[in-house]
């Protein structure tokens, strides 16, 4: 059995409250992209997780990986023993701002839920799914959905919105630095410059880009680099440093890609669709 794990990407992300637990309220619109990790799952007596892929020695973050807490937390929620053999196919880069150990999370939780016979909603394993990380359960979901609070309030967009993203070619850019999302969030300078209106999301925001860039100067270059391409928008991911632009065609994003492949040899560069 294999699930696939696709890109979250969050097309503007606007910061409205610091709270006392040590979270942010956020107001999101999360995207997912057809590139992604992929996971496949097989008997074997007990919970065992092997992982591959060109980002394989930067996920192995040892007994607290995101995959096997995934997995304990639904064994013990069905009473179950939680026997599963894991193989993580890693593509999506760590520390990213594209919720690599989130989608890991939520497609755990899909594919355990088919393998072990549970047939729970979504819904059900998006509530587990927030135990792990405030932007699993729309990782859960996996299609574009609105955040709220932590992230973990989700609300269905305007399909009108989500039928204008879906298909959009998108260019991803990651300078190979690697930003934790915490001291991003804790960089923010509390101003809240107001609500997110998912209709005008391309004149949106990420009010985490300052406190990113202030941490890891170089997401600077990757932005004015996407900005100056030609791209349709260019945008900072999460709490980065992976950067995305929007393209009208797949010609243009391809050139664009083949150009800062050349001018930038070792940052990262994907290209892909938006689902
Ligand atoms: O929930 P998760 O473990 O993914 O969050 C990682 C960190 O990001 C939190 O510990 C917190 O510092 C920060 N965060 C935040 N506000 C949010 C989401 C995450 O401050 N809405």
């Amino acid at each position: 059995m294999i699930e696939r794990a696709p890109a979250k990407i969050n097309l503007a992300l606007h910061l409205r409250r610091r709270r006392g637990d040590g979270y942010h309220d956020l107001e999101t619109l999360f995207v997912f992209s057809d590139f992604g990790d992929a996971l496949e799952v097989g008997a074997e007596t007990g919970l065992h997780l092997s992982v591959t892929g060109p980002f394989a020695t930067a996920a192995v973050g040892g007994g607290d990986n995101l995959v096997l807490r995934a997995a304990r937390v639904l064994a013990d929620a069905a009473g179950l023993p939680g026997d599963a053999r894991l193989t993580l196919d890693k593509h999506i880069p760590v520390a990213a701002g594209l919720g690599g150990g989130s989608v890991d999370a939520a497609a755990t939780l899909r594919v355990l839920n088919r393998f072990w016979g549970l047939d729970w909603p979504l819904e059900r394993l998006a509530e587990i799914g927030a135990t792990l990380g405030a932007d699993v359960p729309a990782c859960v979901h996996g299609q574009t959905v609105a955040g709220n609070g932590r992230g973990d309030i989700l609300s269905p967009v305007d399909p009108a919105v989500a039928d204008d993203i879906a298909g959009t070619p998108i260019l991803l850019v990651n300078p190979r630095v690697a930003v934790s999302t915490g001291p991003v969030f804790a960089a923010w300078n509390g101003v809240d410059l107001g609500p997110l209106e998912h209709t005008a999301w391309r004149r949106a925001r990420n009010d985490l880009t300052r406190p990113a860039t202030g941490l890891a100067p170089v997401i600077a270059d990757v932005l004015a680099t996407l900005e100056k391409s030609g791209a349709a928008l260019a945008r900072m991911s999460g709490s980065g440093a992976t950067c995305f632009a929007l393209f009208d065609d797949i010609t243009s994003r391809d050139q664009v890609a083949a150009d800062i492949a050349l001018q930038h040899a070792s940052w990262w560069i994907k290209v892909s669709t938006l689902l």
